[in-house]
């Protein structure tokens, strides 16, 4: 294991370079760099949770546009563009619901497109420059949230947190743990539950990981253990990330969060979100038109290596689900904090 935390992903060399991540899968038993070369191992990687994460998803794509570009001959702008095309919709198929993929491709095929005259090469160098902003302006996200979000912490407490939201997720240093990270640096003494989260279990393995790195105390809880940690006063409050907001707030995030929040409510326990400007889809009036991932089968009948559901028997695996806006108490952004959350007040901040 590194003694140092290591970039969750980073663009070595210039051009033409490699996209070079921690193999997310691997963790916490290795830790192993990948270095990717091709568009399809940049598609691989999302598609398999390599990399994931909605903020970490969009820098990938960002990235993954130049792996896809470079090293081919352009004998016109025509060509080139329709490369960009064609690997920016391939790259956008990988997975639906992290909204942030999205926003990067746009933001890529957007800078192409306001210089149509710009030759193959010199274009390539503005698109890596494009990604390296965002890749860049994601870690001041990040660093922002945890500022904003500081004031919402116990001085003392539990809190607990749902998937990994964390430097593994994004660019920086993560969006919910970024919080947690900048209260715990501030000297707010928070104990941090982190729910295993089924079925691949990011709480157990990724989010334990990151904290147990960064010194802030950890207690890796099952997911069906929430409401008994909650009832028994353990959780002053509860804070995940997201992959899509809606415009009236309602936000998907890893399946499993809406129960969290629902039970945080019985509770009386204050449910927060953190994420980025990226992370909403102002195009949405609400979480019903977010699309869910579904996913394989494998991953819950044949986790980790052990059968667990007999053979032949049905098996639904959404990835995600989404909190309805009045569940949840403020929204942490990198602007400043969304509260009360509704149409109006997502707007104000965010349009
Ligand atoms: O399927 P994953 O691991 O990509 O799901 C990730 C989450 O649900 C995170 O909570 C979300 O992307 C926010 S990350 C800052």
């Amino acid at each position: 294991m590194p003694t140092k935390i290591p970039r969750t992903l980073q663009w070595v060399g210039d051009l033409p370079g490699t996209l070079r991540m921690i193999d997310q899968t691997k963790l916490p038993v290795e830790f192993l760099e990948i270095d990717l070369t091709t568009v399809e191992q940049v598609w691989e990687a999302i598609k398999m949770l390599r990399v994931r994460g909605a903020p970490a998803i969009g820098v990938s794509a960002a990235y993954g546009t130049i792996v896809g570009l470079q090293g081919r001959a352009y004998s016109t702008r025509a060509d080139f563009d329709a490369r960009l095309a064609e690997v920016t919709s391939y790259l956008a198929s990988s997975r639906p619901t992290a909204v942030n993929l999205f926003w990067a491709l746009d933001r890529m095929r957007a800078v192409a497109a306001a210089e149509t005259q710009t030759d193959p090469d010199t274009m390539l160098a503005r698109l890596l420059g494009e990604a390296r902003a965002i890749d860049v302006e994601d870690q001041a996200m990040c660093r922002a949230m945890g500022q904003h979000g500081i004031a919402l912490m116990p001085e003392q407490g539990g809190v607990l947190t749902h998937c990994n939201a964390g430097g593994l997720a994004t660019a920086g240093d993560g969006t919910a743990l970024s919080v947690l990270f900048a209260a715990h640096a501030a000297g707010r003494k928070i104990h941090v539950f982190a729910d295993e989260t089924r079925p691949l279990l990011q709480g157990a393995r990724l989010t334990a990981w990151e904290l147990q790195q960064r010194g802030v105390p950890v207690t890796v809880i099952c997911d069906s253990m929430a409401a008994v940690a909650m009832r028994d006063g353990k959780v002053s409050a509860v804070i995940t990330g997201a992959d899509r907001i809606a415009s009236n707030g309602d936000a998907a995030n890893k399946i499993g969060t809406y129960s969290i929040a629902v039970l945080a409510q019985a509770h009386g326990i204050p449910f927060y979100v953190a994420a980025p400007s990226s992370t909403f889809d102002m195009s949405l009036g609400s979480g019903a038109e977010i699309p869910i991932e579904e996913r394989d089968r494998e991953e819950i009948a044949n986790g980790m290596g052990r059968q667990t559901v007999p053979d032949g028997v049905d098996v639904w695996n959404p990835a995600f689900d989404v909190t309805p806006a009045r569940l949840i108490r403020a929204i942490i952004t990198e602007r400043g904090v969304i509260d009360p959350v509704n149409l109006a007040t997502v707007r104000e901040m965010i349009s």
